[in-house]
């Protein structure tokens, strides 16, 4: 079964606008593999006129970074899923690391974001992982099935079809730290494994695992040639054009 490969870039809260736009206009170009499902999760305030200036057909897809879990109303400062959709944003990433650590995004929180995202007509990229005092002591399998029962797994299987998910080990994110390739692949079976076991066998060969932290133009190859793996969730290396088409390149 041949999965849909990703690469994914999150922007984070970096680059000022027109930066976003020669940084977008610069992977929309580039000669890369159009087989790669390309995505760029950039700062809300970029997506409009980075919209304006890509070309449809350079395939290069948005997401936004976070969105909240109501429609509309009274909550300052935030964007709802609706807006996205209206703006005809594909993809969305929830349950981000840097959202449950800084914004205290909760298991409970991000299944009702899940739902108002799917509600909306948004794609997800449902993000996961351990801190490394987690892993230290062993118990990474069970803490990621754990967030994915918790969120993820509220949603009917018929929906499936609308989610990536991201596994990122806290303890690699921004540190220059990867996974190995088999720490990765260990834990990509794993997450294949609790999709079958709640969605059947059909959603688990058809959703793609993507890997994020401290994925590089020089380790991207490796990891993604683990059989679970589909891909990456890109943070700092997606900042630079060169780097992150190398990495779209590297599957
Ligand atoms: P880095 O690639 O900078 O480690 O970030 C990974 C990440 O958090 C992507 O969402």
């Amino acid at each position: 079964m041949s999965r849909k490969k990703i690469a994914a870039g999150n922007w984070k809260m970096n680059t000022q606008i027109n930066e976003g736009i020669a940084l977008a206009k610069y992977i929309a170009d580039a000669e890369r593999d159009k087989g790669v499902i390309t995505i760029l999760a950039v700062p809300f305030t970029h997506i409009y006129a980075i919209q304006k200036k890509i070309k449809s057909s350079s395939k290069v897809l948005l997401a936004a970074q976070n969105c909240h879990h109501k429609t509309s109303g009274a909550f300052t400062g935030e964007i709802s899923p609706v807006m996205l959709a209206g703006m005809k944003v594909p993809y969305v990433i929830l349950g981000h690391s840097e959202r449950r650590e800084y914004n205290y995004e909760d298991n409970a929180l991000l299944a009702l974001k899940l739902r108002a995202a799917l509600n909306s007509g948004l794609k997800v990229i449902f993000c996961c992982g351990e801190s490394l005092n987690i892993r230290k002591a062993g118990n990474h399998l069970h803490h990621v099935q754990l967030q994915l029962q918790e969120s993820l797994f509220q949603i009917e299987v018929r929906e499936m079809k609308h989610i990536t998910i991201a596994y990122e080990p806290i303890w690699a994110i921004g540190t220059g730290e990867t996974a190995s390739p088999a720490q990765a692949q260990e834990m990509h079976e794993a997450i294949r494994a609790m999709l079958k076991q709640k969605y059947g066998k059909g959603v688990a060969e058809k959703t793609s695992i993507l890997y994020g932290g401290s994925v590089k133009g020089n380790n991207a190859k490796s990891i993604f040639s683990q059989q679970d793996v589909d891909g990456g969730l890109v943070g700092g290396a997606s900042l630079s054009g060169e780097e992150f088409v190398s990495i779209i390149n590297s599957f």
